[in-house]
């Protein structure tokens, strides 16, 4: 095999590969994280709709102007969250929730709390631009 024949086979099984493995990526069955509490799922799918990660994080993660809610059921309550929800403040608007949309949200904030702690406060930020929880 010439030195060119060669190339072109390297070439052409890495094309073949490639497009198995986006074949396979494609129809792979797609597992989304679930909270196992079906209150919980529908409080995510609330959270999601109603876009609150655009002021809030979750795991430090989201918007930065409200403040972030992981660990919120654990540190303030189901009643500090309701009160938040049923009446908005200046800057938060207040959704008008249904009160099982309220429930669903604080049980979804429930399973936030019980996934682990970020308090982006209290994370160590490094020179090089990473953070770490201590
Ligand atoms: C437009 C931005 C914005 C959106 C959207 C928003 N919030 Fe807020 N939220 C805030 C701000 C800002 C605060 C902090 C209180 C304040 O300054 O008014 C807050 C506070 C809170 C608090 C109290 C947090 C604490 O630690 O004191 C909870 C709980 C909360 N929001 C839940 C939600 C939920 C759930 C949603 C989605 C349904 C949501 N927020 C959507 C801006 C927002």
């Amino acid at each position: 095999m010439s030195n060119y024949q060669w190339k072109m086979s390297v070439f052409i099984g890495l094309i073949v590969l490639y497009a198995i493995y986006t074949t396979v990526l494609y129809f792979r069955e797609y597992k989304e994280a679930l909270p196992a509490d079906k209150l919980a799922q529908t409080g995510k799918i609330i959270w999601q709709q109603k876009n609150c990660v655009a002021c809030h994080q979750l795991y430090g993660l989201g918007g930065h102007l409200g403040p972030d809610l992981t660990n919120v059921y654990g540190h303030k309550g189901a009643p500090y969250i309701k009160a938040f929800l049923q009446s908005g403040t200046q800057v938060m608007p207040n959704y008008h929730l249904s009160e099982s949309e309220m429930q669903a949200l604080i049980s979804f904030l429930k399973y936030t709390n019980s996934t682990g702690i970020a308090d982006p406060n209290t994370f160590t930020q490094h020179p090089y631009g990473t953070i770490s929880a201590q």
